[in-house]
């Protein structure tokens, strides 16, 4: 059976990769991107230059920003974000790279070294001139007063959420690392991601390409089902629970 598969992978593993998508966080009630009701078939995404070019861009990006913060506020980790927390700390997980912006994976203890963050966190700001950090609680009051997006307080520069847009460059050093943990994965475990984008879809297949097992683990199947070792068409929350 899958799930016994599934059972001896997990516990056999020493160097594996879990590789997380926004379907890990649903059980958390954040929505996803691509499902029915998720975030980009209510939007359409506001791309980098769009926000580099437009003060109107730059107000939109911040207005759903604290929409979405409102709605998903208090999320915690779930079962799911629990188990994978737990095979970290067992030693089979070697690192999790999350495509995710949610900060769940921290929130249930997976740090440092161990954690690298794709798309960036949507936990801060950051200025895109001088790289401060700005915290959303000291930003949000001037917003709401004035309808103008922030600037930063050093250098004046377009304050941004900490997360990667459509057109901004990804952060090459956590994309480094994660290409390395996915050639040195013996087990590399895709959960709750539609696997579309890139580059961050073409790890599994660098992984599976240098000898790891892969497993998929998605409620709606990929494109790389045809290349993985074990194919999991379930609720992450209930397949994972048992490992929590
Ligand atoms: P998607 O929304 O594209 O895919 C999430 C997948 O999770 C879907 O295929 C769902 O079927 C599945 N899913 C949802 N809930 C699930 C559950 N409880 N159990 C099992 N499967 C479930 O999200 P991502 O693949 O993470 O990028 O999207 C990748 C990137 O696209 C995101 O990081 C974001 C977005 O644009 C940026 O913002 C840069
Ligand atoms: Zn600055």
């Amino acid at each position: 059976r899958k799930i016994e598969r599934l059972g001896t992978l997990l516990r056999s593993m020493r160097r594996g990769v879990a590789f997380t998508g926004a379907g890990l966080s649903t059980g958390s009630g954040i929505p996803d991107f691509r499902s029915p009701g998720g975030l980009w078939t209510r939007h359409r995404p506001i791309d980098f230059d769009s926000f580099l070019s437009s003060a109107e861009s730059r107000r939109e990006a911040w207005r759903r920003k604290f929409a979405i913060d409102d709605a998903t506020n208090g999320a915690a980790p779930n079962a799911a974000h629990r188990a994978v927390a737990r095979l970290v700390e067992q030693g089979g997980i070697a690192t999790v790279v999350t495509q995710n912006i949610d900060g769940l994976h921290q929130a249930s203890g997976v740090t440092g070294e161990k954690l690298i963050e794709l798309h960036g966190n949507g936990t801060y700001a950051t200025c895109l001139d001088c790289g401060a950090r700005h915290e959303l609680a000291e930003i949000r009051p001037g917003f709401e007063a004035t309808g103008e997006p922030p600037a930063c307080r050093i250098c004046g520069g377009f304050v941004k959420s900490a997360t990667i847009s459509f057109g901004q460059p990804m952060p090459a050093e956590a994309m480094r690392r994660a290409q390395d943990a996915a050639r040195e994965a013996d087990v590399f475990l895709v959960l709750g991601s539609s696997l579309v984008v890139y580059p961050a879809a073409a790890l599994p297949v660098s992984a599976k390409q240098a000898g790891a097992a892969l497993v998929i683990a998605n409620r709606e199947p990929t494109d790389l089902d045809p290349i993985a070792d074990l194919v999991l068409r379930t609720d992450l929350v209930a397949l994972l629970a048992p490992f929590a």
